[in-house]
């Protein structure tokens, strides 16, 4: 296969995986995905300007981008039944749905391929997850203390939660099992409980059988948080979950389970679910050196004009989270090469898009807030204090 047949079948292959973890509403998890699908597309874009699919391509990436901004929107539009349609090679990559039952939809098919390195700052947390999941199983028999299983994410939104997930997902070999507490209750209505059993049943299976196995649950704020009432059953399921961590902890002292929860609400927490997690881990907003780092990493397959100053942007995007900082990277990316091709200048296969210049950015930085506010970092900081567990 060619350079670009490979990258086209993984922009198709991330395609189909987020929409299927949108579907089952794994909604973290699936704008990783999309995130990846437009990675692939702008990259096949870029090292093949004069491709004939081009212009769908883009079309494609600003579809995905638009996605994740409804997901990371609070009113959660249903994913179009079409979508997978819209992915091409479709009949081929297609799942035989309706096999599976629900809980095991959830494992996920496609490892997300996020590297460490793919992860900017954040070096406590990376070495607390390290130290907690993937030492471990690579060398049990250096613990013989045992070693946590549960580990708590918290922080402001879009910093890198479900990034770090993914990253160990990939690390290890390990059966990894994404779901939103969120949409547990909503597509499980009345079976939740037994659900929750099914699905520890069949990872636990899988660690007997030899493989890890993690169980990544996003917004768990939304599920154990105090607040929870009966209506849907939240307190049954709630149960069920501290059960299968309390048999994960005691029994299962030399399986590789692991869960790992994920939230940007932690005072919603109750106490019964936060003492199973033993390491709690902030995962904060980026400082200005990751910030620097991030619109490097962000940028390095874009062509830049000679006047950007990654410096000037880290300085002038204090506040941002890291998912802000991608969002105007993308957004000023995909503004000039919608240019290009409105203006027609794309029908000329030799003509490329001129290179961004520090005025784009400025454009797209001056429309943009910070989504997380100060209030909010001192919530942050105080939980973590009353909390912490490194
Ligand atoms: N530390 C980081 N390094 C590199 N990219 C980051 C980082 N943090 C966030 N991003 C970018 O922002 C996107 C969203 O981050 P992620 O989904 O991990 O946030 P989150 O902390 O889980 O947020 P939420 O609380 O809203 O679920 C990532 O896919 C990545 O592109
Ligand atoms: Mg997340």
């Amino acid at each position: 296969m060619s350079a670009s047949q490979e990258l086209e079948k993984a922009a198709t292959n991330y395609a189909l995986e987020a929409v299927r973890l949108d579907k089952q509403g794994s909604k973290g998890m699936a704008i990783t995905m999309y995130q990846k699908a437009i990675e692939s597309l702008l990259k096949l874009v870029q090292l093949y300007p004069e491709y004939s699919l081009n212009k769908v391509y883009i079309q494609r990436a600003i579809a995905y981008q638009e996605r994740i901004k409804i997901l990371q929107g609070s009113g959660v539009a249903p994913v179009e039944t079409h979508e997978e349609e819209k992915v091409e090679n479709v009949e081929s990559a297609r799942r035989t749905e309706g096999e599976k039952s629900s809980y095991e939809e959830l494992i996920l098919a496609e490892k997300p391929n996020i590297k460490w390195e793919q992860v900017v700052g954040l070096e406590n947390a990376k070495k607390a997850i390290k130290e907690a999941i993937v030492y471990p199983v690579q060398r049990p028999d250096l613990f013989p203390l045992g070693w946590p299983r549960g580990i708590l994410l918290f922080g402001p939104p879009g910093c890198g939660k479900t990034l770090l997930a993914a990253a160990v997902a990939t690390e290890i070999d390990a059966t990894f099992v994404s779901v939103d507490a969120a949409s547990i209750m909503s597509k499980w209505l009345g079976e939740a409980e037994k659900n929750v059993a099914k699905l520890f049943n069949s990872v636990r299976k899988s660690a007997i059988e030899g493989k890890p196995a993690i169980v990544f649950i996003d917004e768990l704020d939304s599920l154990m948080g105090k607040h929870s009432n009966e209506v849907g059953g939240e307190i049954r399921v709630r149960n069920q979950f501290l059960k299968e961590m309390d048999g994960i902890i005691d029994k299962g002292k030399k399986l590789h389970v692991y869960v790992i929860g994920a939230t940007n609400k932690p005072w919603d927490l109750d106490w019964a679910f936060i003492r199973r997690f033993q390491k709690r881990i902030l995962v904060p907003l980026p400082d200005h050196h990751s910030r620097l780092m991030m619109f490097k990493l962000y940028t390095a397959d874009l062509q830049l004009a000679p006047d950007v100053d990654l410096h000037e942007l880290a300085r002038l995007s204090e506040g941002f989270s890291g998912s802000d900082i991608r969002d105007v990277c993308q957004s000023a990316h995909l503004k000039l090469i919608g240019e290009f091709f409105e203006s027609g200048q794309a029908a000329n296969k030799q003509a490329k898009p001129r290179p961004l210049n520090m005025s784009d950015f400025r454009q797209i930085l001056e429309e943009r807030k910070p989504s997380v506010s100060l209030d909010m970092l001192t919530l942050y900081n105080r939980w973590f204090e009353a909390f912490r567990a490194l």
